[in-house]
């Protein structure tokens, strides 16, 4: 077994899984290797999905992460790591589109299924891809985001990555929606995408970059933010900036501490993803690919706009919150 790999095994006790602790994996079981983008607490709801998985159908499930989503050579040697120790199948939240492909093709040579989850690669030989349908998702923020501004105003962007496939397609979906469609041309023809700042998955950076956008354009009326740290740094500027009032905040992932700011009036609404069941489906899918069953090419876990009207809702709690209760990894 990879030392690297942090034994978070199922059907062990939660705190052995907690501590990554060193039980004896069950030889008997198959071993699938999940490997998503970095150690953010983001990512955490997705090792739970896994880890719960793995639990309910007796597989060895191996967690691992880059310490942040800059380490795409870190990641490629995860992947290698896993294949040398003899995974039976591999679940992975790809840092790029393109780089992964080679390690991923020596996978799919040996026999490895290839899935991922969240993002896509552009390898054609991935099984199966567990994720929001994000162009989707884009135009349902660019749709409430239309009724917030009554059809009208300037809109500044802060977009997680310019080479991400799910930062391209979040905002993607957005401009094509707000641009219109074969059916409804020119749907919002008062309102402008004036500007896009990159925060990089950092939410320091997307604090930055929210306050740039205010200060370089004075009739801003809204801001799209496409990920976690760009809508926790979209909030805490315009906190400090004592804007509420008159900056409209659309972003997506919901976080701890979310329903204050929503509640306050600094975030508006928040595009919601599933990363719970992103975990789960993904090993669930990779079990089923090690036992020959056919799969789907595409599984679209969803995405749900959660905003003060609906935030106490019990679905949308359970939504927000699928792993009440449990602490946090320390791996
Ligand atoms: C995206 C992930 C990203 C995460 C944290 C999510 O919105 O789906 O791809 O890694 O945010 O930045």
């Amino acid at each position: 077994m990879n030392r690297k790999f942090a034994a978070v095994m199922a059907g062990l006790m939660l705190t052995a899984a907690l501590t990554g602790c060193s039980a004896k994996q069950d030889v008997e079981q198959p071993d699938i290797y999940v490997i998503c983008k970095s150690k953010d607490s983001y990512w955490d709801t997705t090792r739970w999905g896994a880890v719960d998985a793995g639990e309910e159908m007796g597989l060895n499930v191996y967690y691992e992460a880059p310490e942040t989503e800059a380490e795409i050579d870190v990641q490629i040697q995860m992947v290698r790591d896993a294949i040398a120790a003899g995974a039976d199948a591999i679940v992975l939240a790809p840092l790029d589109t393109d780089a992964l492909n080679d390690v991923l093709q020596e996978a799919t040579a040996q026999g490895i299924p290839v899935l991922t989850i969240d993002s896509d690669v552009s390898y054609e030989g991935r099984a199966v891809c567990v994720s929001t349908q994000n162009q989707s998702a884009g135009a349902i923020a660019a749709r409430e985001s239309a009724d917030l501004l009554e059809g009208e105003g300037e809109v500044g962007i802060i977009c997680h990555k310019a080479d991400a496939q799910t930062a391209k397609e979040r905002m993607g979906g957005f401009v094509t929606e707000l641009d219109g469609s074969l059916l409804v041309a020119d749907a919002y023809p008062h309102i402008k995408v004036v500007d896009v700042k990159y925060g990089e998955g950092d939410v320091e950076r997307s604090k930055e970059g929210t306050k740039q956008l205010i200060e370089e354009h004075p009739d801003l009326k809204l801001v799209y933010a496409t990920n976690q740290p760009g809508t926790v740094g979209a909030c805490k500027a315009i906190e400090e900036l004592g804007l509420g009032d008159q900056i409209t905040l659309v972003g997506f992932d919901y976080f701890n501490g979310a329903d204050a700011y929503i509640n306050s009036g600094i975030l508006d609404g928040v595009i919601t993803q599933n990363p719970y069941n992103m975990g789960y489906l993904g090993v669930r899918y990779a079990k089923k690919l090690i036992e020959g069953d056919i799969v789907p090419s595409i599984v679209d876990t969803g995405a749900t706009y959660v905003e003060a009207a609906n935030l106490n809702d019990a679905d949308i709690q359970w939504l927000l919150d699928p792993i009440v209760d449990r602490p946090a990894f320390k791996d």
